[in-house]
């Protein structure tokens, strides 16, 4: 079996490959995606997930579909469309695929180079927000060598190609020394706390605890953390943010108990045309997941349930938002358009 090195998803021999998020943490296993249906499908099983994730491999799905059906015939925007559409609330996947089917009149070898630029930039990005991410977490946090940091989702290499995005910053805190403990949601429906932000910590050394999300917002209101750090799927103009379901709770018991709630995302992310977090389309993901754990029912049969896949924090229980160019001060009244990305 080959591994991709620090990498969780990539591009070789006109293939996109990628390491299979469902099979984590018991197997893993490298898909090789040759097909715009077989990526459409490997999007929506969550095979490959995170935001600057899936929309790198959009990016690589543009490609895909010119290889499928030649650049600009009209089985291309279908296929192109079908990428595009495969997840709703990630801005970046729909981004990502505009920005390199725009390249499609300059043919193949544009839409690869195009695609990636987008991987690298993410690469970078993920970096530079692991770096200025510490750096306000030094800032914000009182005994900034030994700090715990709570975390939802998973927002690391799996979640970004390389690193990530909150868990990134506690990759690089951790890498300074100064990470007294990492606390991951399981995250349910789909276990993307416990099963791979597990997998990353435990890869990287660091000390962690994984807890049940009931358990988030009880644990910072005895003090039990320093910073709640979070990815974006997005984030609208206004500063609200959309992320995994949870993390709204979270941000109301770190206002409540006065810890720093620090989102994490790359510019990617950032959203200016979408007003505020009312317009966000949040993702239902249906029944299924809710009433299933790992393919083993639990509730009787029959039971129906609702599976929103992410909330919307509002602004103003938001401390910062770090990207990989700025960071925005929400706490302070510092807002997106007042805060400009440095070149
Ligand atoms: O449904 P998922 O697993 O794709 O949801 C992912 C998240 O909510 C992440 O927090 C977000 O995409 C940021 S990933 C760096």
């Amino acid at each position: 079996m080959t591994d991709l090195g620090e990498r969780t998803l990539d591009w070789a021999g006109g293939r996109l490959r990628i390491v299979d998020q469902t099979r984590l943490p018991d197997t893993y296993e490298i898909l090789e995606i040759d097909n715009v249906a077989d990526l459409v499908d490997a999007i929506r099983r969550l095979a490959v997930r995170g935001a600057p994730a899936i929309g790198v491999a959009g990016g690589f799905g543009v490609v895909l579909a010119a290889q499928e059906h030649g650049a600009g015939a009209e089985q291309f925007a279908a296929a192109v469309e079908s990428v595009r559409g495969a997840r709703p609330t990630a801005v970046n996947l729909a981004r990502m695929v505009d920005r390199v089917a725009a390249r499609a009149t300059e043919g193949p070898d544009a839409l690869l180079e195009e695609a990636l630029a987008v991987r690298d930039e993410e690469i970078a990005a993920s970096r530079a927000m692991g770096r200025r991410g510490a750096a306000l977490v030094e800032e914000l946090v009182s005994e900034a060598d030994s700090v715990t940091a709570l975390t939802i989702c998973n927002t690391g290499g799996l979640a970004a190609v390389e690193r990530g995005t909150a868990l990134g910053v506690i990759r690089t805190i951790h890498e300074q020394g100064r990470l007294a403990l990492a606390i991951a949601t399981e995250t349910r429906p789909l276990l993307q706390g416990a099963r791979l932000t597990a997998w990353e910590l435990e890869r990287m050394g660091a000390p962690y605890r994984v807890i049940v999300d009931a358990a988030g917002p009880a644990l910072l209101s005895r003090g039990m953390a320093d910073v709640v750090l979070t990815g974006a799927d997005r984030v609208a103009a206004n500063g609200d943010v959309a992320n995994k379901i949870g993390t709204f709770s979270l941000a109301l018991a770190a206002r409540y108990a006065a810890i720093p709630f620090v989102v994490v995302a790359p510019e990617s992310t950032v959203d200016m045309e979408t007003p505020s977090g009312d317009a966000i389309h949040i993702e239902d993901r249906g029944a299924d997941e809710v009433v299933n754990v790992r393919g083993t029912p639990i509730t009787p049969e029959g039971t129906g349930a609702l599976n929103p896949a992410f909330d919307v924090t509002p602004a103003e229980l938001i401390t910062a938002i770090v990207t990989d160019s700025r960071v925005v001060r929400l706490d302070r009244d510092e807002t997106l358009r007042s805060v400009s990305p440095e070149p």
